[in-house]
């Protein structure tokens, strides 16, 4: 018996999916699986009362250069008690978080910060993360990080209601680690960030050491190409 989901059809060359008729499972599964790689950011955060906090998130982008701005989408924690997840709460009530990328050797350490603790545990103990003092906020950095952006909270857009916002930040301050960025040219070594990428599904990953090089092309360029 097919599983499809109700209101998609066959349409061609295309299966075409209504998302009105999709439950969350299916929805997150198609968006997450199909969206990929996404970035992860591995973001750290104190609570109003200090404790320290680091969970990863891949609904994440930067989406602008001026501000600088990064958004994170975080969901909800599911309860009425607790409708933020602590990294959330921790935004709202500071106004201040980290945002850690995570590398290879990340990994591992990232997994632990993704398990569902109970509020108030400290994942930087728990996943043996050891803190660096940040410059403009008070979050702690994870010195492991090839790179380490503080941002400040700009604004925070509900997405539905069930305690998931969309959550706006602007980088004030940019730690990256030596040989990553040529402190001249500003050019990036890819191989020495070896940062990871999100794919489909609970647990699949991706390195960034494979790349395709396409030069961008001006009007110019492309009025000529027959005449060349
Ligand atoms: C690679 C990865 C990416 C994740 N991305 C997100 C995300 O974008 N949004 C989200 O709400 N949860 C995401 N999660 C789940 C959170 O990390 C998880 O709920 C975590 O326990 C939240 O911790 P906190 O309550 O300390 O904030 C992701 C988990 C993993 C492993």
């Amino acid at each position: 018996m097919s599983t499809a989901p109700a209101g998609s059809e066959r349409n061609g060359p295309w299966w075409d999916v209504d998302f009105g008729g999709l439950a969350d499972r299916q929805r997150y599964k198609l968006l997450a699986g199909l969206v990929v790689p996404r970035p992860i950011a591995l973001v750290s955060t104190l609570s109003a009362s200090g404790v320290r906090n680091a969970a990863p998130f891949s609904f994440f982008n930067v989406v602008a250069d001026e501000p600088p701005t990064l958004a994170l989408g975080i969901g909800g924690a599911g309860t009425e008690e607790r409708p933020y997840k602590d990294t959330l709460q921790n935004i709202l009530d500071t106004e201040e978080f980290v945002v850690n990328l995570v590398d290879e050797a990340l990994l591992d350490a990232m997994n632990v910060c993704a398990i569902d603790f109970p509020p108030g545990s400290d994942e930087f103990a728990e996943a043996a993360l050891e803190p660096a003092a940040s410059r403009q906020v008070a979050a702690p950095r994870i010195a492991a990080a090839p790179v380490h952006l503080e941002c400040r909270l700009s604004a925070t857009v509900p997405l539905g209601d069930r305690g998931r916002l969309l959550v706006l930040g602007e980088v004030v301050h940019l730690h990256v680690r030596d040989g990553v960025v040529d402190p001249d040219t500003l050019d990036v070594d890819l191989a020495a960030l070896a940062l990871i990428g999100r794919l489909h599904g609970r647990g699949w990953y991706t390195r960034t050491a494979d790349w395709i090089e396409k030069p961008r092309l001006t009007l110019a360029a492309w009025r000529a190409r027959d005449r060349t």
